[in-house]
């Protein structure tokens, strides 16, 4: 399944934010692709903000890992630009993969998609000048395609 959205501002990209927030519940995995300046930051930091988390700084790797959490749930969110798939191994990551009530957010995921083949929600943004943004939303997996079913029509609603 898949699905487009457009987003003509930061404000766009944070109700789509927070309307994916709503389906969240943990254990799933969200891959943002896009050029540098695309928006995927502003939709994660969105994304912890309407799932109610607050960020907790993660000591030596914060530039590549951010930890959001509340007393039920968590967020991290990844950046995985320009790292290699050899330098995946001290992360954390299956101990992530394995937390049911963490969802994982990966910007530039590259280095993650020969590691896990697990199901997701895959965001692809399109720059299309100014401040107008493609969001193309491609789910893998069943669960993913719930949540992309709801997102869609709660969007459309
Ligand atoms: N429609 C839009 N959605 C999101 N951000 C937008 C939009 N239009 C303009 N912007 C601006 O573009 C920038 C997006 O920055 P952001 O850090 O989210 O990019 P990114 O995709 O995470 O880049 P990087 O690959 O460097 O991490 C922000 O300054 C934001 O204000
Ligand atoms: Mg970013």
């Amino acid at each position: 399944m898949m699905n487009t959205f457009i987003s003509n501002s930061p404000s766009d990209t944070r109700k789509l934010a927070a309307a994916a927030a709503k389906f969240l519940r943990g254990g799933e995995i969200i891959f943002l692709r896009g050029p540098i300046g695309a928006g995927k930051t502003v939709f994660v930091k969105a994304l912890a903000k309407e799932m109610g988390l607050k960020g907790s700084p993660v000591s030596a790797s914060f530039s590549i890992m951010k930890a959001y959490k509340s007393k039920t749930k968590k967020l991290f969110h990844v950046d995985l630009f320009r790292l290699e798939e050899r330098e995946m191994f001290n992360l954390g990551f299956e101990e992530m993969l394995a937390d049911e009530n963490a969802v994982i957010a990966a910007e530039w995921p590259a280095p993650l998609e020969n590691l896990i083949n697990s199901p997701r929600l895959e965001m692809d943004f399109v720059l299309q000048g100014g401040d107008k943004r493609e969001i193309i939303f491609k789910a893998r997996g069943e669960r993913a395609e719930l949540l992309l079913k709801n997102l869609t029509e709660a969007l459309n609603a």
